[in-house]
């Protein structure tokens, strides 16, 4: 049987992490029928390959170009918006969309965040502190990064779910070739409404700026000219749409690990007054099962790369999840340890495009994990059937059911 990846299967979806191993170890770099595209599982050469100038990130023009014109012309907000955002696009452009992103996400603007997420942390425990059975997607992971990403933008709280669905209506079209009944529709739709959103948000904040990202972001984008006000408003929709779907999967993927792997909970409940503990086993929860399995490039020009030729336009899956099990580069790669240090891992990516949200996930981890163990002496997961996202960009659950007093 020719060797390949059915990212559809079950047991890939359930537990991707074999199907990479046995890979990685017979042929680190080979064409996927079934994903029409390379697929590279090496560290090094996932490294490699993310710094590599004659592969590009704009995944997005090329799928807009080969549409026919009639259902292009249906999709044309959607593809204003997502073309230009940051990560799908090349320099020079990307140089100048980063910048503007850079000041809305620098570490020291990030680490003053700290008490407004802790407040959140506190108050979404305290919501169901005193219920047996919680959800933890649905009453922590998801609203906690939801109304941070909102905070840090000057959105209402009360509009968080209004955004949530377009985001989840735009990810339906950005991250999985699936076709769903009116994926294209509905994209559209939600591409739309957050066009006119943002462009009320940047016109509001434009005339009477406020202490928020999206203010620093506006005053920095007027002072620069070469800034267009559909970049702006593709940029804050960019930021609302990675900046909660990937933390909510940190934080839901790191409780899973954490409750099966009883002895690293032990560790971790017993060093949770330790910060610098605490950053090591969150960068470990983001190796281990961290919520990207892959991100995707697009070759420019024929090449001949590790005995294999790349064709312009070929689709090339760098394997995140693959490279950060690693023997070459990772002791005893498929032990969840916390305590593991160095940990060179990829899952914010690497090169121009390494996650500019990196700083603000960490921080909400590193946060709500010790809030978490300490307010909760006894969590243990509830029976239930898990569901796990089935895409390859993002990869998390759908649900987890704790049970917060099994003694
Ligand atoms: C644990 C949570 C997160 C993970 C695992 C993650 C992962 C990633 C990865 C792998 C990339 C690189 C994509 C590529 O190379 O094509 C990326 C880029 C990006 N991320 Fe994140 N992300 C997370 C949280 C966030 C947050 C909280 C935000 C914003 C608030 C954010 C905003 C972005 C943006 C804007 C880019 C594009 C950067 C560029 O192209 O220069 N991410 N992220």
């Amino acid at each position: 049987m020719p060797l390949d990846i059915d990212p559809r299967a079950a047991d890939f979806i359930a537990d991707p992490y074999p199907a990479l191993a046995a890979i990685r170890g017979v042929q680190p770099v080979f064409r996927s029928a079934s994903l029409g595209g390379w697929v590279v599982t090496r560290h090094a050469d996932c490294k490699a390959l993310l710094k590599d100038p004659r592969l590009s990130a704009d995944r997005m023009g090329p799928f807009f170009a080969h549409m026919p014109d009639e259902r292009r012309a249906r999709v044309a907000r959607l593809e204003a918006t997502v073309t230009r955002w940051a990560v799908f696009v090349d320099p020079p452009d990307h140089t100048r969309l980063r910048g503007l992103m850079n000041k809305a996400f620098s570490p020291r603007a990030i680490e003053g965040l700290g008490h407004l997420v802790a407040r959140r942390v506190d108050a979404l425990i305290d919501a169901f502190a005193g219920r047996r059975r919680i959800d933890f997607i649905r009453d922590f992971a998801y609203p906690l990064p939801a109304t941070v990403i909102a905070d840090l933008l000057g959105v209402p709280l009360a509009d968080v779910d209004l955004l949530k669905r377009w985001s989840d209506d735009l990810g339906a079209f950005v991250l999985t070739a699936r076709a769903t009944p009116d994926k294209y529709e509905r994209a559209e739709a939600a591409a739309r409404e957050m066009e006119t959103y943002f462009g009320d948000l940047v016109e509001a904040r434009r005339a009477k700026p406020g202490d928020d990202a999206a203010s620093w972001m506006i005053g920095a984008a007027d002072r620069d000219a070469r800034m267009s006000r559909e970049e702006l408003v593709a940029t804050c929709v960019l930021l609302l749409f990675a900046g909660h779907e990937t933390t909510t999967h940190l934080i839901g993927n790191g409780m899973w690990s954490l409750l099966t792997h009883p002895d690293e909970m032990a560790h971790l409940r017993a060093n949770a007054g330790d910060s610098a503990f605490v950053e090591g086993a969150v960068e470990e929860m983001l190796r281990w099962d961290g919520p990207s399995l892959a991100q995707v490039r697009v070759a420019r020009d024929r090449y001949e790369w590790q005995g294999v030729v790349f064709e312009p336009g070929d689709r090339i899956f760098l394997m995140l999840a693959a490279a950060d099990r690693d023997p070459d580069m990772f002791a005893d790669p498929d032990r969840f340890d916390l305590g593991r240090d160095p940990n060179p891992h990829l899952a914010f990516g690497f090169g121009i495009h390494f996650c500019v949200g990196a700083p603000l996930a960490r921080l909400e981890a590193r946060i709500a994990f010790p809030r978490l163990l300490e307010r909760l002496p006894r969590i243990a997961l509830a029976p239930q059937t898990l569901r796990w996202s089935d895409n390859l960009v993002v990869r998390g659950l759908h649900s987890l059911e704790l049970d917060l007093d099994n003694g």
